[in-house]
């Protein structure tokens, strides 16, 4: 895959899609392709050409002189691999050293390069993964010009999927100390800028609305600085040409495994084009390096599709599913889930939560999960958070479980383990555990909780003992990892490294869900922040699935799954239908059912047709998850984004199933009867569970699904089946 043309050029290439880098006479590499594959890269270099329009000029440390660039190059716009801070280049570096006289003028050159079969693994931190020939890595190592700093710039490109990873790792080799005041994963920089640039902003109960804007003049910045990746802003963000539709033109997705802050900026002009920086936020960072130590970004990712927007979702999804996620089991069912929080919240005991399981039984549960509440002196937000022993006053988890294998059910359970309450044991005898936590000092509470300082390997300890003593006296199938508080400190317990502060909060969360995902690989972990606070790369790395949102109900649930599932797997999506009143259960388990099926609400008051309503649903799951919705793959037909109305539809690999759904967000008479179906096999035929009609495979294609014009009301559903007929 890799190669090395003539004149100095380098090409990483999958037969789809390449990336092709000119390493120039001053050591900085271009990047000259960065698209469709190419049968022959001869000519390739004149597309570097710019008028320069004046002198450019590097300074030769060989030679100990100033020298002119050759023609061709432009200091100020040339597409590169890593830009340099404190020259002519203005449009924002990644990388930005700031040595101990000052200065941080910062110019990175090449001196070395490499390629390998695999991605190397990151030590400590979510990762990438590729072995053999799943994948081949590019490796060029730099000198930054005026100290002995210097930077490996990682590059990866995926034999089977047009996925492009980048990293950076910075090494200090000198003997005084160094700070990187910025320490992004990736530059790319594009020589058009006719594209629009999406992204996914929200809130609590609102996460990862669809925001389109045109590329304009200036820079454009999708960032969090809530110490996680947060509802506000989602780290997948993708740049579509103006042309672009699902299924045509181009669209490049990027994403970042890593769950804190970050930034990604675009920066445009009518000279440059795009020149986009994405990583850690360098708001409030500042990292000292010193002698001998080395800093590792996280890894950014890069989807490639020059088939439309949807094309770009679908490579994100196989991505995911065979590359990142790390639980061994991910590719065997997932349970059917019922979690008590929507129903009881903390009003529970012994004897109720055992009738909550002997209702949940009657619509198909499979898995049970007691929430917050059953530790500590939990009965309601005030207390008991870091006391991770159970209330034996409250409830029996003993008998819960006895009760849950009786039934045949698996077992699960809720834990926040980077937070503590002031009123809790933990604190007690630990306040300065406690980030903020000052004698003199009073930190923010949000929910009347603190953020343990998870920098602090000793409160990782900690918290990490009691979640073991927990675990070797409770077998539980299952954990809901939640995290219900932003982080806010900026006069942390170490205030002479404020500035790596909230990296070191991720690597101390990283380093307690490693450690209890790889010593209990059986158990199922879920993300979850506040809702879906923290729906990201770095998080799916180790749990399998996220809890999408507190918000079930469909009117705002529609668009959330659908604008999730444009950057993740509907497998990944947790779902759980609740008891809201603007639709019916037929149309909220319709909705659940694309993404990993659950409930939520309180058992006992389900009448005797909704509980069938809700079986039939949980028997459609069993019976399609996991070859359908988990490793099948999703087309969006119909954008809530654009209409009132959604439409997903995933197909098996096999293409011999489907399931379409199909919703109605206002009562509207239908404004087309044909819907298009996509992806299924056009020589088969398909019985329809809808109309129970059979068709071609091409009708549905060509001819679309014929829905009669028939008038769907507020918030209805159409949930179809199709099988193949033998
Ligand atoms: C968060 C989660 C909920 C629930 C509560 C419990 O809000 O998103 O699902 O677990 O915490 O306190």
């Amino acid at each position: 895959m890799f190669h090395e043309e003539e004149n100095n050029v380098f090409v990483l290439e999958n037969g789809k899609v390449a990336y092709a880098l000119y390493l120039n006479e001053a050591g900085n590499l271009e990047n000259v392709w960065f698209g469709k594959a190419l049968s022959d890269y001869r000519g390739i270099l004149s597309a570097r050409n710019v008028e320069g329009g004046y002198e450019c000029m590097y300074y030769d440390v060989a030679a100990g002189k100033e020298r002119k660039y050759a023609e061709g190059f432009n200091a100020q716009c040339s597409p590169l691999e890593i830009s340099s801070h404190g020259y002519a280049d203005k449009r924002g570096a990644p990388v930005i050293v700031r040595r101990k006289n000052g200065s941080f003028a910062t110019d990175f050159r090449c001196v070395r390069h490499r390629a390998y079969a695999g991605i190397p693994p990151l030590a400590g931190m979510p990762h990438a993964r590729g072995e053999g020939e799943a994948c081949e890595t590019a490796e060029f190592l730099f000198k930054e010009q005026s100290s002995e700093v210097y930077l490996t710039y990682r590059l990866t490109l995926y034999a089977d999927k047009n996925i492009f990873v980048k990293s950076f790792s910075v090494e200090n080799r000198g003997e005084e100390p160094v700070s990187l005041l910025r320490a992004m994963s990736l530059q790319q920089d594009f020589v058009s800028r006719d594209y629009k640039l999406v992204h996914f902003h929200g809130r609590w109960m609102q996460e990862r609305a669809y925001a389109e804007n045109d590329v304009y003049d200036g820079v454009q910045e999708i960032s969090s600085n809530y110490g996680r990746s947060s509802a506000e802003e989602n780290p997948f963000v993708y740049l579509k040409s103006a042309d672009a539709t699902a299924d045509s033109g181009t669209a490049i997705g990027f994403n970042l495994i890593y769950s804190g802050n970050f930034k990604f900026r675009l920066f445009s002009d009518k000279f440059c084009g795009m020149h986009v920086t994405y990583g850690i936020n360098d708001e409030d960072f500042a990292w000292t390096l010193r002698r001998g130590e080395v800093f590792q970004t996280p890894q950014a990712v890069m989807a490639y599709s020059y088939e439309g927007t949807d094309a770009m979702s679908r490579t994100f999804h196989r991505f995911i599913r065979e590359n990142l996620i790390g639980y061994k089991n991910n590719n065997a069912y997932k349970p059917v889930l019922f979690n008590s929080w929507e129903g009881c919240s903390f009003d529970f005991d012994t004897a109720s939560v055992c009738e909550y399981i002997d209702a949940a039984c009657k619509i198909g549960t499979e898995l049970f999960v007691l929430d917050d509440g059953w530790f500590g002196a939990r009965n309601d937000d005030t207390a008991g958070l870091g006391d991770w022993v159970v209330n034996r006053g409250k409830v029996d988890l003993h008998k819960v479980i006895a009760h849950c294998r009786e039934k045949g059910l698996k077992f699960g359970i809720w834990f926040e383990p980077e937070m503590v309450n002031y009123d809790s044991d933990l604190f007690r005898a630990h306040p300065s555990y406690a980030l903020g936590y000052r004698k003199d000092g009073k930190p923010y509470l949000w929910r009347h909780q603190l953020h343990l300082d998870f920098s602090d390997a000793e409160a990782v300890q900690a918290v990490y003992r009691q979640m073991k003593a927990f675990l070797a006296e409770y077998p539980v199938d299952y954990i809901k990892w939640d995290c219900n508080r932003i982080v806010m400190e900026h006069d942390a317990n170490c205030a002479e490294r404020q500035g790596e502060m909230y990296h070191r909060l991720m690597l101390g969360y990283y380093s307690l869900l490693g450690r209890l995902t790889e010593e209990y690989p059986h158990i199922l972990f879920e993300g979850c922040a506040g809702g879906g606070g923290r729906f990201d790369l770095g998080t799916l790395y180790y749990c399998p699935q996220i809890w999408a949102s507190d918000e079930s109900d469909p009117a705002e649930r529609m668009e959330i799954q659908f604008n999730t599932s444009l950057g993740y797997p509907l497998s990944c999506i947790a779902s759980h239908v609740n008891d809201s009143a603007v639709a019916s259960y037929a149309t909220k388990a319709a909705l659940a059912l694309f993404g990993t099926y659950g409930y939520e609400m309180n058992p006992n008051e389900l009448t005797e047709g909704e509980r069938e309503e809700l079986s039939a649903i949980a028997r459609l799951y069993r019976e399609y998850h996991s070859e359908v919705i988990e490793q099948g793959e999703l087309y969006h037909l119909l954008s809530p984004n654009e209409g009132n109305r959604m439409c997903m539809q995933c197909v098996s690999q096999d293409k011999r199933a489907s399931l379409v759904l199909l919703m109605n967000r206002k009562k509207e008479l239908q404004q087309f009867r044909f819907l298009k179906l996509k992806g299924l096999d056009k020589r088969r035929v398909y019985k329809n569970s809808y109309d129970r009609q059979v068709y071609s495979g091409e009708y549905y294609m060509e001819v679309g699904l014929n829905l009669f014009f028939e008038v769907l009301p507020e918030f209805s559903s159409r949930l179809i089946v199709l099988t193949e007929e033998t």
